[in-house]
């Protein structure tokens, strides 16, 4: 599976963090590349073409809470982005949303929390079935 990685500042040091960790697998890094300022929309819409162009299987979005950069993803079809808050919402966004990208706040959550997270979500199978019919209507009203 390719996954694709990318932050604001807020979520710089996480993103740093999780390649690091997943170094074997080869992330596309999307940046940001600093710890300098910078706008979380930018990185959505980043991230956001490189799985609509099928360039990823997943996105791993960071900013400092998850919330900005959630809502940014979120407002382009086709993308289901998942905020990861807890490891019952992280089996859950894949189970029943199908996320295609999974989102953390690196100023909220740690890194631990995060790559828990991050395997719950692999090891997890999305239900189909009435989840599907559900998706649909999602699509539907974008
Ligand atoms: C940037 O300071 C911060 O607002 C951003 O990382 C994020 O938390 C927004 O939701």
């Amino acid at each position: 599976m390719k996954i694709a990685i990318a932050a604001d500042h807020g979520g710089f040091k996480l993103k740093e963090a999780l390649k690091k960790y997943y170094a074997a697998s080869n992330m596309i890094d999307l940046g940001t590349y600093s710890a300098d300022s910078v706008d979380y929309p930018d990185y959505a819409h980043k991230m956001v073409q490189t799985i609509l162009h099928k360039e990823a299987d997943l996105g791993i979005l960071i900013c400092g809470t998850g919330v900005g950069i959630s809502i940014a993803a979120n407002r382009y079809k086709g993308i289901r982005a998942a905020l990861l808050y807890s490891d019952e919402v992280a089996r859950l966004a894949k189970a029943h949303n199908d996320a295609n990208i999974i989102v953390f706040g690196g100023r909220t959550m740690s890194v631990d929390d995060v790559i828990k997270r991050i395997d719950i979500f692999l090891h997890t199978s999305y239900e189909n079935g009435r989840h599907q019919q559900r998706l649909n209507k999602i699509e539907e009203t974008e």
